[in-house]
């Protein structure tokens, strides 16, 4: 890390072992997984789930406090609060009621594939509701010195300039930011010049309307987040390698590819691995690689987000960081195939 650390963070090289890391994330929501176990035993489980909700998981088992802030409301949302206490073990809640019940999901995993079966999102917050999640987000990111910002659901649900604003508004209180949204919410978020936006290859192709199926145009697409606000930029392909724009420099940052696992929430799992590697002091390049390597765990797991803090160590010792290629092959080989915007699509989704 080049430039001077925020609150809570430092720069002798030193881990902070007291991370704390906010998260705005406005839709925490209330998960049930109907399973099988064992070939014939039925299960039932009831869990906190969503971008947030993974993020803040994962920052945990890296041994960060993350601080969750977001809205919380309805039978749904009396369900979800313990739940949510028990993922940020140790860390806060910072909740704002609201009218509206909070989201919720039925999934059936017997099969051994993932099918939704029922879906219920909340309405839009109240302009009284939301300015009280920007004003206690804006405090606790200034407060931790480290702020994450994941997408609403519904995904238009806020208006737009509030990422932008979130943005712009904690960076002035001496916070590191991280984005992980997609457009049009990364249009915004962008014009408050965060620290780091990390994005899949299907974000990017989005946010640049076209297709990005080469490493060159993968390149393009990463130096046009740069030019448009972000400091450093991450672009995520599952198990193939993603590309690092850190500090003018290009580079692949390899895991070990998984085949057969679940890749909900991998990247929400690296961003909360990378996020309280990168508070508690480590470098930019381990902080991405435990990062890559959450994700990884992630993919592992059914448990969305968890993942224990050996397997993360150990495999982020597996994952190699390298320059990317100008030309040629950035390594997917024969896996890469492209979807009808050009991006490379991947294996192993559920
Ligand atoms: N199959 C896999 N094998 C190994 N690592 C994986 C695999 N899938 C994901 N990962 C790790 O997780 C990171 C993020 O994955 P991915 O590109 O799927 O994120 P994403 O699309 O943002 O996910 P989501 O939005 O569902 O959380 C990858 O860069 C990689 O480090
Ligand atoms: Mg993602």
């Amino acid at each position: 890390m080049s430039s001077p650390g925020p609150p809570g963070s430092v720069d002798d090289g030193h881990p902070d072992t007291d991370a704390r890391v906010a998260i705005f994330g406005p839709n925490p929501l209330l998960t049930v997984t109907l399973e099988i176990e064992g070939g014939e035993r039925q299960s039932i489980h009831f869990h906190a789930g969503g971008q947030p909700v993974w993020v803040a998981r994962m920052a945990a088992c890296l041994g960060a406090r993350p601080v969750l802030c977001g809205f919380l409301g309805g039978e749904s949302g009396e369900l979800l609060m313990p739940l949510l206490e028990h993922v940020v073990d140790g860390g806060e809640l910072r909740l704002v009621p609201t009218t509206s019940a909070s989201g919720c999901y039925v999934t059936d995993r017997r099969s051994g594939s993932r099918e939704l079966l029922a879906m219920k999102l909340s309405d839009p917050p109240s302009r009284h509701e939301l300015d009280e999640l920007f004003s206690q987000t804006c405090s606790q990111a200034i407060a931790c010195g480290w702020l994450v910002v994941t997408n609403p659901l519904p995904a238009q649900s806020l208006p737009l300039e509030i990422y932008g604003e979130l943005v712009a508004d904690a960076r002035a209180g001496g916070c590191r930011t991280l984005v992980d949204l997609s457009s049009p919410r990364l249009d915004s978020a962008l014009q408050g010049e965060p620290d780091l936006v990390k994005i899949n290859d299907w974000e990017l192709a989005e946010y640049v309307r076209g297709p990005v199926s080469t490493p060159q145009l993968m390149r393009a697409g990463a130096q046009r987040l740069h030019d448009g606000g972000a400091r450093s930029v991450i672009v995520t392909r599952g198990e193939l390698p993603a590309l690092v724009l850190h500090e003018g420099q290009f580079t692949k940052l390899s895991p070990p590819p998984f085949e057969r696992g679940f890749r909900e929430g991998c990247g929400d799992s690296m961003m909360g691995a990378l996020t309280a590697a990168w508070a508690r002091g480590e470098s930019f390049e381990q902080a991405i690689k435990l990062g890559a390597a959450g994700g990884a765990a992630n993919f592992l797991r059914r448990g969305l987000g968890g993942a224990s803090r050996e397997v993360v160590e150990e495999l982020a010792e597996q994952v190699t960081l390298e320059a990317w290629p100008a030309t040629g092959d950035p390594g997917e080989g024969a896996a890469g195939r492209t979807d009808p915007s050009g991006a490379v699509a991947r294996r192993g989704s559920s």
